[in-house]
């Protein structure tokens, strides 16, 4: 490993805006489950998610311009959260966290109904077929989501890839969820129901697929009542 990976290892582990508690082995009692805001946050504001978030441009971005909401970037890699991490420290935000863990965990960090809102930021698009479950809008992670999700509470989605976008499509239409806003082209969507940010944020990958010259597809929809079991 690289010194300089491991200098922000070494950081990583003070930072008071991350936890990596992957490595608690009785996860079932994770003490901020159900109690993010209360407890970590000391408010009772709505909490928002961006998984997959790399190095949480839409955590820090959205924390800038929502300080009544708390937001919280989830990935797996410690040296990409790094980045989000000091950036917020740096701007002196105290609506962010970063949780290392693997997304297929969620459920084991957050109660029933905590979350109101997910960002779903460039997610892996896993194009081999034995890893099409690990997609983070596979059927699996639907069901995860709307287990953590406040009903009716929204799911952004934003991807340069077709693939995924088009098995995305697939998915909640199995689900027979009703998309608020589809777009094949982010960039020249002009839907006045957009929100902002959607626009406004570019996230690392992305600024370099939209340098490429690469379509953004972008996805709204909400887990609603109807969609819990
Ligand atoms: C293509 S990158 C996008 C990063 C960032 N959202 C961006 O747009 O710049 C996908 C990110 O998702 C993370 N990731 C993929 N699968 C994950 C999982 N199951 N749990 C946690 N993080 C995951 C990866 O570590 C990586 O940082």
């Amino acid at each position: 490993m690289g010194k300089n990976k491991l200098k922000k290892f070494a950081e990583i582990n003070s930072f008071p805006n991350v936890l990596q508690p992957d490595y608690i082995s009785d996860t079932a009692h994770f003490q901020y489950k159900g109690k993010w805001s209360k407890d970590f946050f000391g408010n009772n504001n709505p909490l928002v998610l961006e998984i997959g978030c790399g190095k949480g441009e839409y955590t820090v971005g959205l924390a800038t311009e929502h300080p009544d909401k708390n937001f919280i970037g989830i990935d797996i890699k410690g040296d990409r959260l790094w980045q989000g991490a000091k950036r917020s420290l740096d701007a002196g935000l105290k609506n962010t966290a970063f949780l290392r863990i693997q997304a297929e965990k969620i459920e084991q960090y957050f109660g029933e109904n905590e979350v109101s809102e997910i960002w779903l930021t460039f997610p892996d698009p896993q194009p081999n077929k034995p890893r099409i479950k690990k997609r983070l809008t596979s059927p699996a992670f639907i069901e995860r989501y709307r287990k953590i999700l406040v009903p009716n509470s929204p799911v952004h989605l934003k991807t340069d890839n077709k693939t995924l976008f088009e098995f995305t499509l697939q998915v909640i239409e199995k689900y027979n969820l009703k998309p608020n806003i589809i777009s094949n082209d982010l960039y020249n969507c002009n839907e006045k129901r957009l929100d902002k940010a959607a626009k406004s944020i570019q996230t690392y990958y992305e600024k370099s697929f939209v340098e490429e010259g690469a379509v953004i597809y972008y996805l709204k929809l909400s887990l609603g009542d109807e969609s819990k079991s």
